[in-house]
């Protein structure tokens, strides 16, 4: 079969003919592979810095996580790979599928997959969003920060404030759900202030970050009470766009009734994984159909993997590769 595989960290993935993988056991199966999208959990897997890779075995790997992909009898569904996805045939586990519906097209359903769990997952299992919350976005210009500012309005989200650097997207935003936005390109003590006044005016029940590093520093910082009681504030961080350290004082921790949390693999439960595949990923899946949910991609062809790895997305697309 034709795939992309990788013979070296951080090199460019190659066009070339690999074995099929084969099914190990009943749990899996073997699947014809139709469109997946490049991410950057694939792209730090590819270049073995994610947390979840496996450093050693970067020899020959097929890459790409997830996508969408026909079974045997024709059924179009989208999945998770046990092999390599980027690639005419993978294996992926029969338990975490999800049978696509009619109206949403093959490209779609395999961008939107991850970026559903990067939102999803930590507005509902790790923010426990309610109905009337004030939900702010760090970084929601990017591919999963537009799709979190819908979801958290399809979830009862009262009030949506975008926070990012690049200001075009951000008004962009307005138009997707999005009812304040705050520009993270001002001096700190200006961000700071226009922070504070935010979290004053309409107190902020969610944090979503994909972005920690500074911004998250100033987030926290603007949450920061003076000894009397404080609003409850659940932060979770998804990405860490903006740098993977930052300093948090345990005074700023102390003064604040914050819930400071993590959203990713390795942190949700099994139960909460299970809804993902029959609850979470079906029902957006339908909005998307339905045009209720939108995003914006970029579909390129499989066999020119190794010059588009590197290509300049526009902002907010995704780039899906079709097999
Ligand atoms: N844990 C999970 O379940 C999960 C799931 C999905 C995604 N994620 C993570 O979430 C993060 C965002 O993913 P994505 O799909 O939205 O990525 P994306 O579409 O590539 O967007 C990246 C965004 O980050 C911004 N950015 C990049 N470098 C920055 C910096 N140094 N300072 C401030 N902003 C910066 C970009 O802003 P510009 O437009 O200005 O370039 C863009 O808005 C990634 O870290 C990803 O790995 C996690």
């Amino acid at each position: 079969m034709k795939a992309a595989v990788m013979y070296q960290n951080g090199g460019l993935p190659q066009y070339v003919d690999f074995p099929e993988p084969i099914a190990q056991n009943n749990d899996e199966v073997l699947v014809t592979v139709k469109a997946v999208a490049i991410k950057q959990l694939d792209r730090s897997k590819a270049a073995g810095t994610h947390y979840s890779s496996e450093a050693k075995n970067v020899n020959g790997r097929v890459i790409g996580g997830d996508g969408v992909c026909l079974l045997a009898d024709g059924t179009r569904v989208y999945g998770i790979g046990i092999s390599g996805m980027l690639a005419e045939k993978a294996t992926i586990e029969k338990s975490r599928m999800v049978v696509l519906p009619a109206g949403l097209s093959d490209v779609v359903a395999a961008a939107l997959a991850n970026a559903v769990m990067g939102a999803a997952m930590a507005l509902r299992f790790k923010a426990d969003i309610q109905p009337g919350d004030v939900v702010l976005i760090n970084g929601a210009t990017g591919f999963t920060g537009r799709v979190a500012v819908q979801i958290a309005k399809l979830y009862g989200a009262k009030k949506v404030i975008v926070t990012g650097r690049n200001e075009k997207s951000l008004q962009d935003l307005i138009g997707m759900g999005a009812d304040e936005i705050i520009s993270t390109q001002q001096e700190d003590e200006q961000l700071l202030a226009q922070l504070t006044e935010t979290h004053r005016n309409s107190p902020i029940d969610v944090i979503i970050d994909y972005l920690w590093g500074h911004t998250a520093e100033m987030i926290l910082a603007s949450l920061k009470g003076k000894g009397s009681f404080t609003h409850k504030t659940r932060f979770v961080s998804v990405g860490s766009m903006g740098g993977d350290l930052i300093q948090l004082s345990a005074a700023n921790l102390r003064s604040v009734d914050l819930q400071l949390t993590g959203s990713g693999l390795g942190s949700w439960s099994k139960d909460q994984v299970g809804l993902l595949f029959s609850e979470i990923l079906p029902e957006m899946f339908q909005l998307a159909a339905a045009g209720k949910l939108r995003i914006k991609t970029i579909e390129v062809q499989l066999a020119n993997i190794a010059d588009l790895w590197n290509l300049d997305i526009p902002d907010g697309h995704r780039l899906v590769v079709t097999i």
